[in-house]
């Protein structure tokens, strides 16, 4: 996957991106959304190849909800440790809605993803009622993330 489909965001899709996405869409299939009706999954390609993915689990006492880009990072360091490294994200959803990734999930993201992280999602065109997949790094989606230096002592 190269930063220029970041540039280039209407490119066709690469063949890896739209493999990314069919993960995403396949595990909204199991999300857990009987309040809202919502269903996302996302999917998350580390480094080695190995694409782990997680859909949005939600709970009567709405705050706790989890949503599908934590459910999936939260598994894939579950399974592959702190020091993963990932090269890309994948969100979709079943309910043919733009759904970029919700700022809390772009401040947990951002302690495990470099800024050059493609991150695809589902994007509002500018014609109203019309999605259409978009591609942009996840330091455009999060310049200014929140930053906090380990103590030294
Ligand atoms: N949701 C996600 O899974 N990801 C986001 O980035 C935003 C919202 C879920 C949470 C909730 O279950 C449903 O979408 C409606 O907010």
């Amino acid at each position: 996957m190269t930063s220029q489909n970041a540039v280039n965001k209407r490119l066709p899709l690469t063949a890896e991106t739209e493999r990314l996405m069919e993960a995403a869409a396949a595990a909204a299939l199991n999300a857990y959304a009987p309040y809202s009706g919502f269903r996302v999954g996302a999917a998350i390609l580390l480094h080695s190849g190995v694409v782990v993915t997680g859909a949005n689990v939600e709970n009567m006492s709405f705050g706790l909800t989890l949503c599908a880009e934590r459910s999936a990072l939260v598994r894939a360091i579950a399974e592959h440790g702190p020091k993963l490294r990932i090269a890309a994200v994948a969100i979709a959803n079943l309910n043919q809605a733009a759904s970029p990734p919700c700022g809390a999930c772009r401040q947990v993201l951002a302690e495990f993803c470099q800024p050059d992280v493609m991150v695809s999602f589902p994007a509002a065109s500018s014609i109203p009622g019309e999605i259409h997949p978009h591609t942009c790094t996840f330091g455009e989606l999060m310049p200014f993330g929140f930053q906090l230096q380990p103590r030294s002592s």
